[in-house]
């Protein structure tokens, strides 16, 4: 084994991540059948190849008993994938509450929970009990299978907490952890009132990665404001330890879309879709559903093109496509029953006896089906409030290369960065402008959309989710050897 770095010595990379690549669903009593899970950590972890790599997570299912445990274990064992079994109690107050209640809105800078969500806030110490007593169940999983010299590589915010865990276990491990989500600006992360044990905890990884340059310096400023360390060019100082701190910017992996789109499948799905909507230009958006994906604000947005430009009724289509998600915490309950409210009163509004404008799917597409729909778009619109990335721009671009359709990106996504020069970019929360944004798109002349699609094709197919891991990877390595040397001198 080689590792991409052109060092010879054999090295594992263990992954830890909450959810694992594939979801369990249960036939019977030792059966089990595994679902591809969805979001941009798998999609992008999928990507990466060339690693002796195991997985490290959740199956996404309580498996209270031992057969089932024990056949969950074996099946998963075949994906080179190793559970970390969660039962419900802990789920709920630690993936339903602490992570998907309080971190994610947080660091999205939806703030903390308010109002009726206040019971959530009266629960919060217990919560965070139940988040460290889930990272420690994770290190434990992570310290059975641990051999000496492999790479442990964290993942997101619901393992804030294992890179201490694990430096506990042995500090010899070299431990990276990866966010993907923003990290907030300081003044909104001191509003956590495990500001301070959070930092910690991470600050006890070898290397600590952000998408952007901006969410690492949110970072390093919360470090030094609320711990009172120092901030340096490298990373965080606390008495003589240094914890690297870095961009690494997230990619997918360009080539499997690019030749998907020449299989049959997909060309047949093309075939599908151009019938169907012939004589309509197609707008898409692909989104879990989740609330910083913009998605009324998107529709809203659609409502008002749709109220300014009616020479376009009847010659647009909005198909959004809505995985459902997390769907246990009340917060997405609610969005659900919004989005659908106002798609059918936009649709009432709009429509006619053989057409209506929004097509709302609830539900996940096979990667064939999502490869074609990309191919086929005129207009992608992505009206995040905040992302870490946004891994559905880079797909769209990837399937783009024939049509060279136009992409609409909020300026909070972190992929505003690397796509900005290409897209549209628009504040989502300004719907008229996301309005005229729509307007401008559908009547860009090819030579400006070529032009586009240009930048941005070359961004995405250079920028994967390869040279992401083997970057981090690399990095990681060498700060290690760095701090060893360090403390020998
Ligand atoms: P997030 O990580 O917040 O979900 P990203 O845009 O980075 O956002 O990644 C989303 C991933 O999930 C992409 O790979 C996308 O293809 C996939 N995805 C999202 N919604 C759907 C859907 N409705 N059907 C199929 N795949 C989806
Ligand atoms: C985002 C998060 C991931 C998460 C994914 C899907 O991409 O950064 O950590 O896996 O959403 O969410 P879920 O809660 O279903 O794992």
């Amino acid at each position: 084994f080689e590792r991409p770095d052109g060092r010879s010595s054999r090295q594992r990379l263990l992954v830890v991540a909450n959810r694992l690549p594939v979801s369990a669903v249960r036939r019977g009593e030792d059966s089990w059948s595994l679902e591809m899970s969805s979001g941009g950590l798998v999609t992008a972890l999928l990507g990466v190849k060339g690693f002796e790599a195991r997985w490290i997570g959740w199956a996404g299912v309580n498996v209270p008993d031992e057969i089932g445990q024990r056949a969950l274990t074996d099946a998963l064992a075949q994906k080179k994938c190793i559970p970390v079994f969660l039962d419900e109690e802990i789920v709920h107050q630690y993936y339903n509450g602490y992570c998907n209640n309080i971190l994610w809105p947080l660091f999205h800078y939806l703030g903390l929970p308010q109002e009726d969500r206040l019971a959530t806030t009266r629960s919060f110490q217990s919560q965070f009990c139940a988040y460290q007593k889930a990272n420690k169940m994770f290190a434990d999983v992570v310290n059975k299978h641990y051999e000496e010299g492999d790479v442990v590589w964290c993942h997101d915010y619901h393992l804030m907490f294992l890179p201490k865990c694990l430096k506990e276990y042995n500090s010899d491990m070299k431990v990276g952890w990866f966010l993907h989500t923003p990290f907030p600006s300081s003044e909104i992360h001191r509003t956590l009132p495990s500001r301070s044990e959070l930092l910690r905890a991470v600050l006890a990884a070898d290397l600590v990665g952000f998408h952007t340059y901006d969410y690492a310096r949110h970072f390093v400023s919360a470090c030094t404001r609320i711990l009172g360390l120092e901030g340096t060019p490298e990373g965080v100082e606390d008495q003589g330890r240094l914890t690297r701190v870095a961009a690494f910017p997230i990619g997918i992996d360009a080539d499997r879309f690019i030749r998907a789109l020449d299989t049959q499948p997909v060309q047949d799905h093309i075939k599908e879709l151009k019938e169907r909507f012939a004589g309509r230009k197609v707008m898409l958006g692909v989104d879990r559903l989740d609330m910083i994906k913009g998605i009324p604000q998107k529709i809203l947005a659609f409502e008002k093109f749709l109220e300014e430009n009616s020479n376009w009724h009847d010659k647009v289509v909005l198909l959004q496509i809505a995985v459902p998600t997390r769907t246990d915490v009340p917060e997405y309950q609610k969005l659900t029953s919004q989005v659908h409210e106002i798609v059918g009163r936009i649709n009432g509004r709009f429509g006619t006896l053989t057409a209506v404008p929004i097509h709302h799917l609830d539900r996940s597409l096979d990667f064939h089906k999502l490869c074609a729909l990309y191919a086929v778009t005129d207009v992608a619109l992505v009206t995040s409030l905040r992302d870490g990335m946004n891994l559905v721009s880079y797909e769209f671009v990837a399937c783009q290369d024939s049509k060279k359709g136009v992409l609409i990106l909020s300026e909070f996504a972190g992929a505003a960065q690397s796509l900005g020069a290409g897209a549209i970019l628009v504040n989502p929360w300004n719907i008229t402008e996301v309005a005229v944004s729509i307007a401008q798109a559908l009547n860009m002349p090819a030579e400006e959309r070529e032009k586009r699609h240009r930048h941005n094709y070359a961004h995405v197919t250079t920028h994967t989710a390869q040279e992401w891991a083997e970057m981090f990877v690399s990095e990681l390595n060498d700060t290690v050897v760095e701090a060893q040397l360090r403390t020998r001198q």
